[in-house]
């Protein structure tokens, strides 16, 4: 079984760097789906190449003609027909490969886009709380579109230039190989430019993207807290900062222009050296007759079209490492494997749904993957049929009990039994689906009320959402509102109190049906006569239902069937009501309540 402390540990393994092969089995099968696609890409690709590189001996043959004063407008208008036709075959093949190997890119990208988003919602608590949700959102975004980039228009360029580059010199060493030479000798130097440039660029190009994310997470974060910020009258502060790092951001951008403007001269600079060559001992040539001037002419444009591939070179160079770095980044999350379930959750076992839940901690002990000290210790406890009371000072540990209940961070076998069987032993997926559950927070969407209830049974019908809202003692405030149901609550339902806020999370739990209810400190914020129509509603459920209820409120505890006080991650005290007074916590609490009420 793995434990809490096998985790960080699988994960620091994880980021030493992983073979390629490694990495080709996480696209390898994306290749083999399409690889038909992929076929004909390449296929047409190295046609235009070919055509292209044929045009040069048409015309070397047209002047070679003219030169030789035996050119007819008949060959002429002959050659140039064939010149046109293939300008027109290679407009064609250039859509073709286009929007094959492209869109081959865009297939692999989105394959890897959606396993990585379905592999994250796998994830369990610990995972979340090692990665920060930028760290995220920067694996779905930048990795995945430099690896879309390497497998695309990388892949297109290496091609291509290879090509090029082969066949353009195997044409002008047939025409002069001394001449080829002589040509070349500049051409390392375009290389070697081209990767220190783009070297720069990428780098450059990185931090224009940061700083982009910078900005706009400091406008999220600003627009998300609003009301904070005029409350504490910030608002030009802000704007002050916002005003910094748009100007960084415009800076970096600059940086990134720079580089950019420095790339097209030195190609053209290159380029020039190499024409000068060709001028000058290309024409040595023909005056002494090594070669044609239909030769001259097609070497001309040989070399023009060597100046590409050069330049590629070096490019194909640096999109290739930073697509197998991003690549590596993605292998990374894809690697981690939920430490609660482990990702082959069908061999673990299942048990007949039930109506009824009964759950055990035996010496139950469970320390946070990042904590030192137990969260909670020697925990013995028996819940089941009824309404249990959870109480304590905060940070007691009643938090983490209900999250170990539903199983968000792994246990240790031997401490939890689900139905009497050891919940490590069981899917999780099986025991959640007989908890509703309503968290300290709640967390409300964008959409309207009756959305926002039905989230846990999205099929369930305008009259079942209305019970559940009823039994949350909200249902009369919804038809208040100009809208009732349909209602939109806002982002996050901003328009919505606490207490209101607090209901709508109930009834969307109680709108599940499930055997098991948990409702960790989730009335607080509730007036005390409507939480006691609540607890009045849920005593009225139909019997069988286990219910766990954390709150600080005696009035709401003595209508429990039993106590546990926690206290330090240990149970401090148990028993009814009654029982308790003789509990020093438990007096406190319930002196300072009177006196306050
Ligand atoms: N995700 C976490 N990682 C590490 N420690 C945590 C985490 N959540 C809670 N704790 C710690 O565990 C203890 C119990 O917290 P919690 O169960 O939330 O208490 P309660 O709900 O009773 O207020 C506290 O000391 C808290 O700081
Ligand atoms: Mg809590």
């Amino acid at each position: 079984m793995k434990t809490a402390a096998a985790a960080p540990e699988a994960e620091t393994q994880m980021t030493k760097e992983v073979g390629l092969r490694v990495l080709w089995a996480i696209v390898s099968p994306i290749f083999r789906t399409h690889w038909l696609r992929i076929l004909v890409g390449l296929i047409t690709l190295i046609s235009v190449d070919f055509l292209q590189l044929l045009v040069p001996r048409l015309v070397q043959e047209a002047v070679d003609a003219l030169a030789a004063g035996s050119a007819t407008t008949a060959l002429l208008g002959r050659i140039a027909g064939i010149i046109f036709l293939f300008a027109l075959t290679m407009a064609g093949l250039r859509f073709v490969w286009r929007y094959m190997i492209i869109g081959f890119s865009r297939l692999l990208e989105r394959n890897l886009r959606n396993r990585l988003f379905e592999h994250i919602l796998r994830m369990d608590q610990p995972f979340f709380e090692r990665r920060t949700t930028g760290d995220l959102m920067a694996h779905a975004s930048n990795d995945l579109s430099v690896v879309q980039m390497a497998f695309g228009i990388g892949v297109v360029a290496a091609v291509d230039a290879l090509v090029m580059s082969l066949a353009a010199l195997a044409f002008m060493l047939a025409i002069d190989v001394r001449l080829t030479l002589i040509v070349l000798l500049p051409m390392p130097l375009l290389i070697i430019a081209t990767k220190k440039l783009s070297g720069m660029l990428h780098r450059r190009f990185n931090l224009v993207q940061e700083q982009f994310s910078q900005l706009t997470e400091f406008a999220r974060a600003t627009l998300v807290s609003i009301r904070l910020i005029k409350a504490y009258t910030l608002e030009d502060f802000q704007a002050r900062h916002f005003g910094r790092l748009g100007n960084d951001y415009v800076q970096s951008n600059l940086r990134v222009a720079r580089v950019q403007g420095l790339l097209a001269p030195t190609s053209t600079l290159v380029g020039s050296v190499g024409m000068l060559l060709l001028l000058y001992y290309g024409g040595v040539f023909v005056i002494e007759g090594r070669i044609s001037i239909g030769g001259f002419v097609a070497f001309v444009s040989y070399l023009t079209m060597l100046i590409w591939p050069m330049m590629a070179v070096g490019w194909v160079a640096n999109i290739a490492q930073r697509g197998i770095t991003s690549l590596r980044r993605i292998h990374q999350v894809l690697a981690v494997e939920p430490c609660v379930d482990g990702m082959d959750a069908t061999s673990l076992g299942t048990l007949p749904p039930a109506a009824r839940v009964t759950y055990s901690c035996r010496q139950l002990r469970f320390t946070y993957p990042a904590a030192q000290q137990p969260a909670l210790q020697d925990i013995d406890l028996e819940i089941g049929e009824g309404l249990l009371g959870l109480t304590g000072r905060t940070g007691s540990g009643k938090s983490t009990l209900c999250r170990l209940l539903l199983r968000m961070y792994p246990v240790e076998s031997g401490m939890l039994f689900f139905q009497g069987e050891d919940v490590t032993r069981l899917a999780q997926a099986f025991i959640r689906s007989h908890i509703a559950y309503v968290s300290q927070e709640t967390f409300l969407f964008a959409d309207s009320i009756a959305a926002n209830i039905a989230l846990g049974r999205p099929e369930a019908s305008m009259d079942e959402i209305r019970a559940a809202a009823v039994l949350a003692a909200i249902d009369e405030e919804i038809c208040s509102f100009a809208g009732g149901y349909e209602a939109a609550i806002g982002e996050r339902g901003v328009k919505l109190s606490g207490g209101q806020k607090q209901r709508l999370a109930l009834a969307r739990a109680l709108l599940c049906r499930r055997p098991m209810l948990i409702i960790d400190d989730g009335l607080s914020a509730v007036d005390v006569e409507t939480e006691q129509e609540i607890l009045h509603n849920l005593r009225s459920l139909p019997s069988g239902r286990t219910i766990l209820l954390v709150s600080h409120r005696v009035n709401v505890l003595r209508h429990c069937d039993s106590i546990v006080v926690l206290d330090e991650g240990r149970i401090s005290g148990a028993g009814s009501h009654n029982d308790l007074l003789g509990h020093d916590f438990y007096r406190i609490m319930v002196e300072k309540q009177r006196s306050h009420a």
